[in-house]
This record gives structure tokens, sequence and C-alpha cells, in this order.
């Protein structure tokens, strides 16, 4: 299932990305997915209104390093002179293969300032935006945007997403579901390829890759050239891997245990946050991998008490009792 990428003047090469996701997709969430196959990431979404105006916190999300790469980033705004003023302050500040417009955000506050998923509403916006970044930037233009804000309508949504392609984008990233059904419904495979079907351009898939089966599913139902692994990959960065393969095997409750406590060191290492706001981000990271572990929920109910980050490692070296696979320990 992996082939290159073609976007606009980049080859890259693989065809299955860590999607753009809001909070997560941090420094060290990188690179442990990169350690387990991820071939091509994104940052963290990026406001280009806070961007420009230099916020702290916004800069930090560029916080990257050699292992790190490729890498792509996403910028939210809706005004394209501001965008391209961030576009621009972006390149300089990392190595980006691509810059993504999002046009898929479904956040009510998003929606209230008419960004993300409100671009569709109002798409003649996001033609702007395209327009100004593609033909005043070096690295390509992509969009990742949903089949549709409220409903699904075929010849409305390929309508925009031709247009995205006329104005400038170089790639699609399409998720299939509405904006206004956040994450309740299922994915519709139908849409995707509706848009795949009537697009010159490169269409990658997003929604529900939660394995390697789930991965083949997205590529037969719709014809995508690429997917964007998301919720997926929390506590479960082997999905890279098993994508590429096509195989889900077992993984061993010392691996995850392994992965888990190399996250939580990435994390210490390059997570800039206050003591409290770090050992939340831990524990949260921790629980994700105790999922599916015997004994999760009293290991589970641990995590969450733990007063120090030494605390959630002494919980993950203990959990490795709970398996019968390790009486001896
Ligand atoms: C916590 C979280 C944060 C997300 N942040 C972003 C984001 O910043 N930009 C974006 O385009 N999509 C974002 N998404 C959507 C994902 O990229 C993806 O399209 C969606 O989760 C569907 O894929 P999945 O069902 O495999 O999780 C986010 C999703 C989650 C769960």
């Amino acid at each position: 299932m992996r082939t290159m990428t073609k976007i606009g003047n980049r080859v890259l090469a693989t065809n299955i990305f860590l999607a753009p996701l809001s909070g997560i997709s941090d420094l060290a969430f990188r690179l442990i997915c990169r350690q387990h196959g991820a071939g091509m990431c994104f940052f963290e979404m990026i406001s280009s209104n806070a961007l420009v105006r230099g916020h702290k916190k916004t800069l930090e999300i560029l916080k990257t390093n050699k292992k790190d790469a490729p890498i792509a980033a996403q910028l939210l705004g809706n005004d394209s002179g501001l965008m391209l003023e961030a576009a621009l302050k972006l390149t300089e500040l990392a190595n980006v293969e691509f810059i993504d417009i999002n046009a898929a955000c479904p956040v009510k506050k998003v929606i209230k300032n008419r960004q993300g998923a409100y671009l569709l509403r109002e798409p003649q916006i996001l033609f702007g935006i395209l327009r100004k970044l593609s033909g005043n930037l070096k690295v390509p233009v992509t969009v990742k945007m949903r089949i549709g804000f409220d409903r699904f309508d075929e010849k409305e949504i390929v309508d925009i997403a031709r247009r995205i392609h006329s104005n400038g984008a170089s790639v699609l990233f399409v998720h299939g579901r509405c904006a206004s059904e956040g994450y309740k419904n299922k994915v519709d495979y139908l849409a995707i390829r509706k848009i795949k079907e009537n697009v010159g351009i490169p269409v990658f898939a997003s929604g529900d890759i939660l394995s390697a089966s789930l991965a083949e599913k997205m590529f037969r139902e719709t014809s995508c050239d690429g997917v964007l692994v998301a919720r997926g990959a929390l506590g479960n960065p082997w999905i890279f891997s098993e994508i590429e393969k096509g195989l889900s095997p077992k993984i061993s409750p010392e691996e995850k245990i392994r992965a888990a406590k190399r996250h939580l060191d990435y994390i210490e290492k390059y997570k800039t946050a206050s003591s409290s706001a770090k050992l939340g981000i831990m524990k949260k990271t921790a629980l994700w991998y105790s999922k599916g572990f015997p004994a999760a929920r009293e290991i589970r109910r641990r995590i969450s008490a733990a007063s120090s980050p030494a605390g959630i490692f002494e919980i993950l070296n203990l959990s490795g009792l709970y398996f019968p696979e390790n009486p001896s320990r």
C-alpha cells in the first residue's frame, strides 16, 4: 500500500502520514511515531494570527530536531494577507515540505471565528487564501477539509474540491465526515470516493484509520492516494509499520511498556510546560498505552493518581507483573 507521494514540486517517500492533531502531535509524539514507521508528520495546527503575533506557545509548536523530518505545517485562519504573513514566517522558522490550510476543524470557537470548517460555508474565502499562498510561497499548499459542513452534497462538495485544485492546492486531505457530525457517525467512504474521482490532485483520506485492516478498507473503498493516521496512533505508534506491511501482529506487553516509557522520556525532555501540566500530559499518554493491559482498570487508576513522573514510570514497570506471560517478574 505504501507508495511515494508527489506534492507540487516535492516527492515524499510515503503516502501514510501522521495527521495534524492539535494538542497531541508534538515533538515527543512525532518522534515515537517516526520510530515505528511514520514517514511523514504534521506539526500541531498553528493559528496564523498567533504566529504573526509571535505567541510563545505557538512558537513552541514549531519545536523540532534533525530526526523529526520530513514535516508539514497546518495553518488556521481566514484572512489571506495574514495567512501569507504567517506562512512566510513559518517557512523561515521551519523546513516544511508543504503548508496545509485547515478547512476541517469543527470546534465551536473556531467556527464562530469563521475559520476551520467554516471555510466550506464560504469557500470564496478559502479560494482567496489558496491563490494568495500558492502564488507567493515556494512550498506547495494543500487543504484539509470535511465532506461538507452540515451535510454531504455531492455536487456542491465536488465543485468546492475542484476549485480548491484550480486555485492552487497540490493535495486534498479529506476527513470523511461533515463538520456538524464531529466524530459521531461512521466515515462516509463513498463521499471520499466521489471527491477522489472528480479532482486532478492526490486525495488523502482520513477517518477511522484505527488499524491496518481499516486502512486497507479506506484504500479499497475510496481509491484514495494516501491516508492520514490520527486517533489510531494514540498509544499505538506501531500502526504505521502495520499499515505499510498490511499486518497487525500482536504487540507484546513488554514492547508496549518500553514504548510508553520512551514516549514519557521524550515528553520530559522536549515539552516546555509547567511541571503540573507536564505531569498531566504524561498521565494522559501513559493511559493510552495501558489500553488492553490485564488489570487495566487498576493500572489506570494508579496512573491517574500518580503525583510525579517517577510515579508513572514505577506503575508502568510494575504493570509488567500483571502479565501472565511474565510469571517470574
Ligand atoms: C485530538 C484531536 C485533534 C485534532 N486536531 C486537528 C487539527 O489540528 N487539524 C486537523 O485538520 N484535524 C485535526 N484533527 C482531526 C484528525 O486529523 C483526523 O482527521 C480525524 O481525527 C479523523 O481521523 P480518525 O478517525 O482516524 O481519528 C484532530 C483530531 C483529534 C482527535
